[in-house]
């Protein structure tokens, strides 16, 4: 089946209400994007997912909510003053510019991840590359600070600097301290941040996946530097789970990725930690259960070059775009890289103190990594199927903007009275949209189009005993339930305990 573009996507989305050009009355505003009243919820779902996964559901995490805008000693402890740059060529006669490694990769139709400015610069001259605009000739590549700058008070010099939070981390290691003293958590424990985060992306693309402003779920995951290889958590379930894998050396060696049991990556050595084994499982198995294909997936070992300035080891989960294999998760060992730079810059103690061995460490971290934006774009491409002359967005339920429809069969006969009623009802726990405008067989295929999971009818029989149909989106079967057990059944289908099929 021929698979949706990102142009398509973004159309979809744009005529749909799931997301929108940002101002784009006044001609959109490249890598911005606002999330309209679709893309709103659905964006809420799986960030309230992620949450109560990993947050509320756990006794090892706790989540914060920090600022975004951060002074410049954080950035400046943490290397992104340094190292946060992506590598920039300009044009010298339109004076366009772009970013180099894209820049080869669009010309050449290979991978450069991790090239060096010079290897950028060999590969121009070598490939006698030209600007994608107008065909001028190039300068010698530059880096390029990805951060946002901006001025905190009335004065606008060096010293008043700050920037816009480039990733939501840094504060979980500035706040480690008062969140050990304030929670009194112990070893190996977890915090964890969703929020906004912004960065200056040369050249935004590909709708959703490189935008200027987006949103990260991150978790910092801290462990006792001895026991980064003990992970209590390592059940044989997971231990079996497979996960397609993609390790540094199966890249250098142009192999293909393989699919592999968690267990046997380990104990080849593959994934080096037990630590970073058992996060990898746990979130791609998250991304399949949220309804992403798995055969779309796989864990992608960064190569050495690639890695990030605070990176020991660092694999990607990524996600087969139409535009090929992309990242829609990070997960780093940061080791105890930032503790350690924050105690050096700051003068503070941020060192753990563990009660069995009487001494104080610094703890090591695994960060699973969560864009909010690559995954709703990567759930809506998997979801969004074309079924002969209608589409249907084969949204998990759970993540659906609206849980239910409601319609009266037609809007006459008390019918739309009781439908009204129905609404009133379910609306008290559900997303719902009421809708008698136009023939039944329009308003369900509107509601599949927009990935509402459930329609519920109101037809003649309802005033005979009192009982309305359920139309499920993907199988177009329908049942009669009573209407004092729709939330019952409602509720149980949305969390796919039971099938409407077996309900019939
Ligand atoms: N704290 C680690 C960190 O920020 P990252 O790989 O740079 O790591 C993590 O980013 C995730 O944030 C990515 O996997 C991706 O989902 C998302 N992300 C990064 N840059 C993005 C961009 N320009 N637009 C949309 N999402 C982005």
């Amino acid at each position: 089946m021929k698979r949706i573009t990102i142009q398509e996507i973004a159309t979809f989305c744009k005529r749909k209400g799931f997301v929108f050009p940002s101002s784009e009355i006044y001609g959109g505003f490249a890598g911005f994007y606002d999330y309209g009243p679709l893309g709103a919820e659905l964006k809420m779902n799986i960030k309230e997912e992620w949450w109560n996964t990993f947050v509320r559901a756990r006794d090892d995490v706790l989540g914060i909510d920090a600022c975004t805008i951060t002074q410049h000693a954080v950035w400046k402890a943490s290397g992104h003053v340094e190292s946060f740059t992506d590598p920039l060529v300009a044009c010298r006669r339109c004076n366009a510019k772009h970013r180099a490694d894209h820049l080869i990769e669009d010309a050449l139709g290979i991978s450069v991840d991790g090239i060096t400015p010079e290897q950028v610069n060999e590969m121009i001259a070598k490939h006698n590359l030209r600007c994608p605009r107008c065909g001028g000739e190039l300068s010698s590549v530059t880096t390029f600070n990805l951060m946002f700058k901006t001025f905190v008070g009335a004065v606008e010099d060096e010293a008043h600097v700050a920037y816009l939070r480039p990733e939501t981390a840094q504060s979980i290691f500035t706040n480690f301290k008062l969140i050990l003293d304030t929670s009194r958590i112990k070893l190996p424990f977890g915090i964890a941040q969703m929020g906004r985060v912004y960065r200056n992306e040369i050249s935004p693309r590909d709708f959703l996946f490189r935008m200027r402003e987006f949103e990260q779920m991150e978790i910092e995951y801290f462990v006792h530097p001895d026991k980064i290889n003990e992970c209590p958590y390592l059940t044989k379930e997971i231990l079996d789970y497979k996960l397609n894998v993609y390790s540094a050396e199966m890249q250098k060696c142009n192999k293909e990725m393989e699919k592999m049991r968690v267990e046997d990556a380990l104990k080849k050595g593959i994934i080096t930690t037990a630590w970073h084994a058992y996060w990898l499982a746990v979130f791609y198995r998250w991304l399949v259960d949220l309804g992403l294909n798995p055969e779309r997936l796989r864990i992608r070992q960064h190569l050495p070059e690639e890695r990030s300035h605070y990176a020991r080891d660092t694999w990607d989960i990524e996600y087969l775009f139409p535009f090929g294999w992309k990242e829609i998760h990070g997960m780093s060992n940061r080791s105890d890289y930032d503790l350690k730079q924050h105690m050096k810059f700051s003068g503070k103690d941020l060192s753990y103190f563990d009660d069995e061995e009487r001494k104080k460490v610094i703890p090591h971290v695994i960060e699973p990594s969560q864009g909010v934006d690559r995954l709703f774009l990567a759930l809506l491409i998997d979801a969004y199927t074309q079924e002969e002359d209608r589409v249907v967005l084969k949204l998990n339920p759970k993540l659906a903007p609206y849980k239910v429809g409601v319609f009266p069969l037609v809007s006459r006969d008390g019918l739309d009275e009781i439908a009204k009623g129905v609404y009133g009802r379910l609306k008290n726990e559900f997303t719902c949209f009421y809708d008698e405008k136009g023939s039944i067989g329009r308003r369900y295929a509107r509601q599949d189009e927009i990935g509402t999971p459930f329609c519920v009818t109101v037809d003649y029989q309802t005033k005979e005993d009192n009982t309305v149909t359920i139309r499920d989106r993907d199988t177009k079967q329908q049942i009669r339930v009573k209407i004092e057990r729709l939330e019952e059944v409602l509720r149980k289908l949305i969390r796919r305990e039971i099938t409407l099929k077996e309900l019939g």
